[in-house]
């Protein structure tokens, strides 16, 4: 199978490096090009034998193949989807829906993955195709006392993550893993490596929190590495309906936000077979504690006593082991697995996200408990805003969402069965939840988190016709007063829209 598009860019490729060899471009007749595709799809809804797949997937082993193949696509008109990790929900990142259905190169930069740390600065050179994993388990290992604070699955890639936001455990305390970033080196759409000086202030601030793939290709990332005690608590308390869960979940709605910034308690909820053998949801409240356990229980005890937690309840761990903790993984496992870049599971699945500003009546939970229970394997995840997040500009980076925001509510739907109906169940039964919760979440703009990546708030037409006013739909949603400058931006570094996706910032070019 050979490809006359494929071989003109590889061809081009090859002379651009001055190379014979070109050992990282997967075209289609290459007996790899599927298992390089697929190898980071977590999302099994875009890699079914429909989806629009990429004429080459390139990855780069040093940042000149980057720059070739920036300027390789551009010469021919073909567009290019950037990956690091491909945990996008939608699959932006290594797929297209392009109604010209132009042709697309995935670039795909799981080969530049080092971390550099140097604990004299606490800081860390980071290149995006590490995996957070990766560099929580590096970090850990230069240090005890050092951490970082990105999310919670350790498989998602820096590249998307950083560009994106990044909250987990620690978010409370010092802010999104964007925060934390103090330099960057990005390769802009006429090849050129730029650092944060060269870039300058306002590129600068647009990678961080504006979302991937809009601004160029960020290569790499300096961030500030954190201190972590020698162990942290962490705990995780389920309760059913029927064992007063609804009572618990309002009252964490009223001080989740409030509690220490040490403390982190988010709240899952899910659905449960009770005592009874009836089904019914679940809150499971699931916390770390940059502190030991009878720090712990004293501030829950002050704070939120109704939840009861008991020593017995706890466990100590060191900062690195609490990742493993919160990945679900078997009490025991090593801290190894951290640097085994393969996600554990793949799965068909869906997501939406919400904030809320003022708490949910607490008589208007038992309508979201049934709603849940309309579907088969719903799930919530609400995170705490607070702490540090209160304190932080909502200009200061280009994710908005600070003071006076409580939670992000995460809906998320995983199954298994690849048919179409079940798809489209599931994806109806969540956008119903989304309509329903209008009420009780953010207005003006019903904001939203970019790195839950959700296509029903909008796309643009195509790469020749985006509009800013269309593109408001999904971009004030996300970056509410911090939309428009990132559209500025973008009309100076891309102005004719090279770095071009469904939700990719549209260039915004204004003579005033
Ligand atoms: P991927 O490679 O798919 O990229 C995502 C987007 O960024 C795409 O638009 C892509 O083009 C762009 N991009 C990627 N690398 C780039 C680069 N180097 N330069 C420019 N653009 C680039 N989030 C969170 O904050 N906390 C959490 O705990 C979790 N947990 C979680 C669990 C699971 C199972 C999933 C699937 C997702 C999460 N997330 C999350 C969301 C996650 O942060 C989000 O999907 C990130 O964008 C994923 O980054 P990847 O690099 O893996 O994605």
């Amino acid at each position: 199978y050979s490809d006359p598009m494929a071989d003109k860019f590889l061809q081009c490729l090859t002379q651009n490096l001055n190379a014979t060899d070109s050992e990282f471009v997967f075209t289609k007749e290459n007996i790899q090009y599927s298992s390089v595709l697929e190898s980071t799809i977590i999302n099994l809804r875009y890699a079914t034998s429909t989806t629009p797949k990429p004429l080459a997937i390139v990855t780069p082993l040093s940042y000149s193949h980057v720059q070739s193949t920036i300027l390789c696509s551009k010469t021919f008109g073909y567009q290019i989807r950037i990956r690091s990790g491909g945990h996008d929900y939608a699959g932006v990142s290594y797929t297209s829906y392009d109604k010209d259905q132009s042709p697309f190169v995935v670039l795909d930069l799981k080969e530049l993955r080092s971390i550099t740390i140097d604990s004299s600065q606490n800081t860390a050179w980071v290149e995006s195709g590490a995996t957070l994993g990766e560099l929580y388990y590096w970090v850990s290992q230069e240090s005890q006392n050092l951490g970082f604070p990105g999310g919670i699955c350790p498989t998602v890639g820096v590249g998307g993550q950083l560009s994106g936001g990044g909250f987990g455990t620690m978010l409370r305390k010092y802010g999104l893993a964007a925060d934390n970033v103090i330099d960057a080196r990005i390769i802009d759409v006429n090849g050129k490596i730029l650092d944060r000086k060269s870039m300058g202030e306002d590129l600068f601030w647009a990678i961080r929190g504006g979302g991937g793939g809009s601004f160029g290709v960020v290569v790499a990332w300096k961030v500030n590495l954190v201190y972590v005690p020698d162990k942290v608590s962490v705990f995780s308390l389920s309760r059913t309906l029927e064992q007063g869960g609804s009572d618990l979940f309002d009252k964490w709605q009223y001080i989740g936000h409030k509690l220490s910034q040490d403390l982190f308690i988010r709240a899952i909820t899910q659905a449960a077979i009770n005592e009874d053998g009836n089904r019914t949801m679940e809150v499971i409240f699931n916390s770390m504690f940059l502190g030991n356990v009878d720090k712990l229980i004293e501030e829950v005890t002050i704070n939120f006593p109704e939840l009861g937690l008991e020593v017995n309840d706890c466990s100590e761990m060191s900062w690195i082991e609490s990742i493993l903790y919160f990945n679900n993984n078997p009490k025991g496992e090593s801290i190894d697995i951290l640097r085994d870049r393969i996600p554990e599971a793949k799965f068909y699945y869906n997501g939406k996200s919400d904030y809320v500003k003022e708490p949910i009546p607490k008589e208007r939970l038992e309508d979201i408990w049934k709603w849940c229970l309309e579907e088969d394997n719903p799930i919530l995840i609400m995170e705490p805003h607070g702490g540090i997040m209160d304190e932080i500009d909502e200009t200061s980076i280009a994710y908005p969402y600070r003071k006076g925001y409580l939670y992000n509510i995460q809906y998320f739907e995983k199954w298994e069965d690849e048919s179409i109906e079940s798809s489209e169940k599931r994806i109806s039964w969540m956008r119903r939840i989304y309509e329903n919760m209008t009420p009780f979440v953010s207005k003006n703009p019903r904001a939203a988190y970019v790195n839950y990546r959700d296509l029903d708030l909008g796309e643009n037409d195509s790469a020749d016709n985006t509009s800013y006013s269309e593109a408001m739909k999904w971009g004030n949603k996300y970056f509410n007063n911090n939309f428009r400058k990132l559209a500025l931006v973008k009309g100076v570094v891309d102005p004719n829209n090279f770095f071009y996706f469904e939700q990719s910032i549209p260039p915004l070019i204004t003579s005033e």
